[in-house]
């Protein structure tokens, strides 16, 4: 059977902007970060593992791949699409499961669906607990409340 994920992995490698050592570094933290608490949180909601850590890999390719902040979700969207019609391993119905979430991952204050409420909860995991210190804003902070009180860890 193939593993996607590392296929997808070596596609990421092959595209990522690796000319800034710190963007670099922070890309793939990012990245790593995001796509393990999609896992986590779809072994928590019962959710297909392999598609919500595909979410987690692709959804900041826009600024990964040297891209700037002006509408990265759609535009990740897109290329998170090109990107997976040309390794040809998936579905069309994953590949439209992928991409809305990707393109709805900025939307912090709406509710959408099942996946993209987890990759938008894992993008805000990441954001809160790589470094306390950083700004956080009300929407990602009333996400945050409430994803320690699903993992049943007191809020803060
Ligand atoms: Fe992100």
């Amino acid at each position: 059977m193939q593993n996607r994920l590392e296929n997808l992995r070596n596609e990421i490698d092959k595209l990522i902007d690796k000319e800034d050592p710190d963007k670099f570094r922070m890309y793939i933290s990012h990245m790593c970060g995001v796509a393990r608490f999609c896992t986590l949180l779809s072994m928590k909601r019962n959710l297909n593992i392999e598609l919500a850590t595909t979410c987690g890999m692709l959804h900041d390719i826009c600024y990964m791949t040297g891209g700037s902040s002006d509408n990265h979700a759609i535009k990740g969207a897109e290329q998170a699409k090109s990107i997976l019609d040309e390794m040809n391993q998936y579905s069309d119905h994953e590949i439209t499961l992928i991409t809305t979430a990707i393109s709805r991952h900025s939307d912090k204050s709406k509710i959408h669906d099942q996946y993209d409420e987890l990759l938008k909860d894992a993008d805000v995991m990441d954001h809160c607990l790589y470094n306390a210190g950083f700004p956080v804003s009300e929407w990602e902070m009333k996400r945050y409340n409430n994803l320690l009180n699903e993992f049943g860890l007191a809020s803060c």
